[in-house]
């Protein structure tokens, strides 16, 4: 990624209503382009902020029986909450009534009117009151007429226009010089295809007398300035337009907009012409996703189908809400949102992948190198090392080029792949074997090129998911904040750093309805008034026959899922000196991650079996009531071996 400067801003957000998920996710999606472009060391600028004035405002004001503005900063409060709640990192917040903005505006207004840009003349047509735009015959739905639809009004009154009919020609030519001006594609030639009907003027005032909350004309003051123009003035009022060129050169022709393709228009017709008539360059690019669907309709309050953010993150935290989000959408096209959708893939990319790598390399480096990232040994790499030591440099380098292409979701596959790498590295090279030759220079490569990938991997999931991956390079005794450079090198992990105990980083989801961290006990069956005598018990054994049976105590190294087994994971257990696989039914109720490191029992002497074709060398005991489930575990410290009895 270069390190040109970057300046990226969401649309301002209506102030009529709290935030919801699509107000998130171009937030989010905004925050995670800055946060990679810092990482790479752009000098990065990140603008979001609110649209207060116009008709829905006004409207939602009345309604509460409130002033406007008393609305507004009620309101806008739900946003800057959230944001903080999000971990959202943008240096500035504007608002539209703030004094900063309502004189640039005015300033524009003027200068575009002195300039003969604007001028005065009677409109006489359709109306349409829920979206306060002026309609031709041509927008209503064929089979209808303008009278049959309760939105559409006939107004007669005298309005101010911007001669945007007049940039039709450049900016089709503009369009097509600057073939990443709009993006992606397919919006780029919708916007073309807007611009072969002829374009109008437009109407950029509202008569006090029908709407009085705006930002009045600086040349009539019975009017206000229509909300569309006030707002899309807001990316350069809010980086020094006529009050501090010095910022607007630095910032202003490396902008970014991110918006929804609802937008479109409005961003790529009239910003780029109020732009060009008050001659000012244009913004680098304007960018438009698709929406978060729910079935196949688009999720908003009006629908009633809209996710709240708060819900989300309360149930299953931020980071992961931000993974999903990110993972989740090609940008560009829409999105489907589902909370089975959200489980499944933070089970399978953060539970599984991710957590179970972390578990695997803080517990191995703790149980044989006493909790110190062993040196990396001298000499070249073995192939299965330097496979994994590509793996992650690739990552490195193909995530930021995706991430230059807006391909955020391939960013994380293909760092995600490489998690999946390193996990399959452990398998292969079985470190917890390695660990009893009495030359440890395997065991050191192993553990430290897997502890490297990792740091370089976390890293790179940072810009998405910043507290859980502070967390992890705790864990791992990284304390200094990562750099790019650091990102191409591989091998400069300092030895000798402490990893820790980790904890669960991204604990299992276990069931849509009733999530893990919130699952409560079945309800407690009655208890028989006296308890049964023991002779009732059905199946009665013999104490010699119990002895048989050989219970030890054993420490899980590691655990995978079984290919194409959804209840069975695969775990390398230490008993006594002898580490051996044993393959329980117990995936649904917890992830590798999870028993990674626990100290459970296992029946030591039961004559080894294949289960679903892999082999399994003992069975670990597990409680179960109803459909939950727990391992029976060691209460307090014992060594491996230790006898059950
Ligand atoms: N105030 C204007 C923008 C002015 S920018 C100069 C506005 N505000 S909004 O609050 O209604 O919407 C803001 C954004 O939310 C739009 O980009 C819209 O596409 C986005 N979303 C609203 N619902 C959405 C989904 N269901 N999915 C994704 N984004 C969607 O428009």
């Amino acid at each position: 990624m270069k390190s040109a400067p970057f300046y990226i801003t969401t649309p301002i957000y209506y102030v009529n209503d709290k935030p919801h998920i699509g107000h998130a996710y171009t937030t989010i999606l905004a925050d995670v382009l800055s946060r990679y472009h810092r990482l790479a060391g752009a000098p990065t600028y990140f603008l979001t902020g609110t649209d207060e004035h116009g008709q829905k405002v006004q409207r939602a004001a009345d309604k509460a029986g409130i002033s406007p503005q008393q609305h507004a900063d009620a309101t806008v409060v739900h946003f800057q909450n959230l944001w903080k709640r999000l971990e959202i990192t943008n240096d500035d917040f504007i608002r539209t009534t703030e004094k900063r903005h309502t004189k640039i505006v005015q300033a524009c207004l003027q200068d575009l009117y002195d300039r003969g840009e604007i001028y005065k003349s009677e409109y006489d047509g359709w109306y349409d009151v829920t979206s306060e735009t002026f309609v031709t015959e041509k927008d209503i739905p064929e089979g209808k007429t303008p009278e049959e639809m309760p939105n559409i009004v006939r107004i007669k009154e005298a309005n101010y226009f911007f001669k945007m009919s007049a940039y039709q020609q450049w900016l089709i030519d503009y369009i097509k010089d600057h073939p990443s001006f709009i993006q992606p594609e397919h919006r780029r030639n919708e916007t073309l295809g807007f611009l072969r009907k002829p374009l109008q003027d437009l109407c950029i005032s509202r008569p006090k007398s029908r709407l009085a909350w705006g930002i009045e004309l600086p040349f009539d003051k019975d009017y206000v300035c229509y909300v569309w123009f006030d707002a899309l003035v807001n990316y350069i009022s809010a980086v020094g337009y006529k009050t501090d060129d010095a910022m607007y050169e630095k910032w202003w022709p490396h902008c970014t907009h991110l918006v929804g393709k609802d937008i479109l228009t409005t961003h790529t017709v009239y910003w780029p012409t109020m732009l060009k008539a008050l001659g000012t360059v244009q913004p680098k690019r304007i960018f438009a996703h698709g929406w978060w669907l729910s079935g196949d309709t688009k999720m908003s309050k009006s629908l009633g189908n809209v996710v709240n953010p708060m819900d989300m993150i309360d149930r299953y935290g931020v980071d992961a809400f931000r993974y999903f989000l990110m993972a989740e959408m090609i940008l560009g096209q829409d999105a489907n949102f589902s909370e089975g959708a959200f489980i499944r893939r933070y089970n399978a990319d953060l539970a599984n992948d991710l957590g179970n790598l972390l578990s695997r390399v803080t517990n191995m480096i703790r149980r044989f190198c006493d909790g110190k990232v062993p040196a990396l040994p001298d000499g070249e790499l073995d192939r299965e090392s330097s496979e994994v030591r590509d793996a992650a440099l690739a990552a490195a380098h193909k995530c930021f080029n995706f991430v230059e292409d807006m391909r955020i979701d391939l960013a994380l596959t293909e760092i995600i792949n490489a998690v999946k790498r390193v996990n399959k590295y452990f398998e292969v090279m079985q470190p917890w074997s390695l660990a009893k030759k009495d030359d440890k220079t395997d065991l050191h490569t192993c553990l430290y090129v897997a502890a490297e990938a990792l740091r370089i991997l976390s890293s790179l999931l940072q810009p998405v998911m910043p507290e859980k991956m502070n967390a992890l390079r705790g864990a791992l005794g990284l304390r200094e904040p990562c750099k790019a450079e650091d990102l191409q090198k591989f091998g400069i992990f300092p030895s000798g750093s402490e990893v820790s105990e980790p904890g669960p980083l991204f604990p299992r989801i276990e069931k849509k309805d009733a999530p893990a961290a919130s699952e409560k006990a079945a309800p407690a069956k009655s208890v028989p008034a006296k308890p049964a005598p023991a002779t009732a018990v059905e199946g009665v054994i013999e104490y010699g026959d119990f002895s048989k049976v050989q219970l030890r105590v054993a420490t899980v190294l590691s655990a995978e899922k079984v290919e194409g087994a959804d209840k069975l994971l695969r775990l390398q257990v230490q008993i006594g000196d002898t580490p051996r696989q044993i393959v329980a039914g117990i995936a649904q109720h917890y992830s590798p991650e999870e028993v990674v490191g626990k100290t459970i029992v296992v029946v030591a002497n039961l004559k080894p079996a294949k289960i679903r074709g892999v082999e399994s060398n003992g069975m670990l005991l597990a409680a179960s009531v109803g459909d939950k489930l727990r391992l029976v575990t060691v209460d307090g410290e014992l060594p491996p071996g230790g006898v059950v009895k």
